[in-house]
């Protein structure tokens, strides 16, 4: 590999992200469909990731064009929280991104409406906690006759980190001790023996009794859905970094083992590890991204004798991103990473860019160059 390879692909970000702003500006995009970002309202999950973007390259760059975007989208996400039908276990990934992100870049006064803000999500995460079930349930009814009270998915495990800065910021270890119920379930529930994940676990939400999973984003119940894989990677990882408990950085090591020994030749992960021939196996590069931040984490918590196996892992994958994946040459692509797949079952957003792999793959680049803690 070339050594200066990770500041050549931060350039490329940076010059391609600031081209796109000029026609994205303070809006939410989600995937990138005939090269052009679509547009989705606030209240999707995805909200988050474009302002995350912008403040990474901010950090960087300080251009304030850039910075008045992420603002903007934190600001339009004021009404998202009032929106209660509309909200999720996906909080985190809203105001960790906008909110916290800004809290945490800008001192003292600039990050105080921010703060607020993030409290209030961090109250409402709180809010969708199962105190039978000790899981933190995924989303509301999506039409009246649906119960889904008794579902907790493992993307949640990535919005943990809302929990654990509200404790930090405000001293009340109630958000920590929610999270960390909800970080148990899913070391228990979720990451099984081999190290691939459960998407959905549904629990009976009166007596909390485990009553099945089912298959989600994944081909299958017991598949092995690649995003999925990630996000028990990163977010257990994370659990760690906030907790230091050994049992979440095991999980994250265990899902680890299993999201490497299934990789293909390339490095980038197809959006199912456990296919039948006759699917085909689209790539899901957001999964890839995710699982190398997740990775690059592990390595910092890990001895030395170990951490050679995450740390280079982490950065092939990243670079196998950016060799053969990036969009680099094509002036018509807005988003940065091709061939995610945001869901094959539902036949949505299947081989194209998403947010998600794109804020993913800038800050694992970003991490590589050592730019600044993690908004996480
Ligand atoms: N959180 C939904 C997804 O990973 O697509």
């Amino acid at each position: 590999m070339m050594d200066n390879w990770p500041q050549e692909a931060w350039n490329q970000i940076v010059t391609k992200v600031s081209r796109t702003s000029e026609r994205i500006g303070a809006r939410f995009p989600h995937a990138s469909v005939n090269g052009e970002y679509v547009l989705e309202p606030a209240y999707w999950w995805t909200a988050g990731f474009w302002p995350g973007l912008l403040w990474l390259i901010y950090r960087d760059t300080r251009d304030e064009r850039l910075r008045a975007y992420a603002e903007s989208c934190e600001q339009q996400l004021d009404e998202v929280m009032a929106a209660y039908d509309k909200l999720d276990h996906d909080m985190g990934f809203m105001w960790q991104l906008t909110s916290v992100a800004r809290h945490k870049l800008l001192d003292g006064e600039a990050g105080e409406g921010s703060r607020r803000r993030a409290m209030l999500a961090a109250n409402l995460l709180v809010g969708r906690y199962n105190v039978k079930g000790r899981y933190i349930r995924a989303w509301n009814p999506w039409r009246p006759d649906e119960d889904n009270a008794g579902w907790a998915i493992i993307d949640c495990a990535m919005n943990l980190s809302l929990l654990y800065w509200a404790s930090q910021t405000s001293g009340d270890p109630r958000f920590r001790h929610v999270a960390m119920e909800h970080a148990d379930t899913v070391v228990e529930h979720f990451i099984r023996p081999d190290g691939s994940v459960n998407h959905i676990v549904i629990f009976d939400p009166d007596t909390g009794e485990r009553l099945g999973v089912n298959g989600g984003q994944g081909y299958a119940p017991n598949s092995a859905w690649s995003r999925g894989t990630a996000w028990a990677i990163y977010g257990m990882a994370l659990s760690y970094k906030h907790t230091r408990e050994a049992r979440y950085l095991e999980a994250a090591k265990r899902a680890a083992h299993f999201f490497i020994a299934n990789l293909p030749e390339d490095r980038v992960p197809h959006w199912d590890f456990r296919l039948p021939e006759d699917i085909t196996k689209y790539r899901d590069s957001s999964a890839g991204a995710c699982a190398a931040c997740g990775l690059l984490l592990i390595a910092e918590f890990v001895d030395e004798t170990e951490s050679g196996l995450y740390q280079q892992e982490g950065e092939r994958m990243l670079h196998a991103l950016y060799m053969k994946y990036g969009s680099w040459d094509q002036v018509g692509e807005e988003g940065l990473i091709l061939q995610g797949t945001s869901h094959y079952p539902e036949g949505k957003n299947i081989d194209v860019p998403l947010i998600y792999g794109d804020y993913f793959f800038a800050e694992g680049i970003s991490r590589l160059l050592k730019h600044g803690e993690l908004f996480w």
